[in-house]
């Protein structure tokens, strides 16, 4: 084994020991998020940042989080399945003092540098795929995120701006 191998090994053995419960701090929501592979990769962000995840409860993410999670996270990481739909669960958590960000391209978005480490309970809002977050919820956010970009992509994989976004909010980027 490469000299490198092993000492990332080692770092790992030390400062990864950390299992977390729920800390009712940061919860990242990609309720409208379609694919396995991004609820996996999501989930591992959640396991290294702290964050807790809210699903919906039905068949369909039961599942894509089952195939996704190759590394069985999820038995270890804190989910929240929600009990009602996504509109009133969103409705329900600002009720109950949570504030709500939206991840997306928008006007008058916060660009990604600019954001602050959450100080409040904050629930992050994900987009889909192909169709993005339901405009009604990016309306009603107490904050829109933007991630800046140069390139010619129209946006990026919407696993890598939920991590992203994570990494600020949990003040460890
Ligand atoms: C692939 S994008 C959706 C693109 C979709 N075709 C659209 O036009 O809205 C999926 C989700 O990833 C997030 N996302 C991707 N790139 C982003 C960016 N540069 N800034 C903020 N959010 C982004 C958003 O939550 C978005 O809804």
């Amino acid at each position: 084994m490469s000299a490198t191998k092993s000492r990332a090994r080692d770092i790992r053995r030390v400062r990864r020991q950390r299992r977390h419960r729920c800390w009712d701090h940061l919860i990242i929501a990609p309720l409208w998020v379609a694919y396995q592979a991004n609820l996996g990769t999501l989930l591992r962000t959640c396991d290294a940042v702290g964050a807790c995840m809210a699903l919906p409860d039905t068949d369909h993410y039961r599942q894509a989080l089952a195939t996704g999670d190759s590394r069985r996270l999820r038995e270890r990481t804190c989910l929240h399945w929600l009990d009602t739909g996504k509109d009133r669960w969103v409705r329900q958590q600002r009720a109950a003092g949570w504030r709500i960000v939206a991840v997306e391209l928008a006007e008058g978005a916060v660009a990604l540098p600019r954001l602050p480490a959450a100080e409040e309970r904050t629930v992050v809002l994900l987009g889909h795929e192909t169709g993005g977050l339901p405009e009604e919820h990016v309306d009603a956010a107490d904050l829109c995120v933007e991630i800046p970009m140069i390139g010619t992509g129209a946006s990026l994989n919407v696993a890598v701006a939920g991590s992203l976004v994570l990494y600020r909010l949990a003040g460890l980027a």
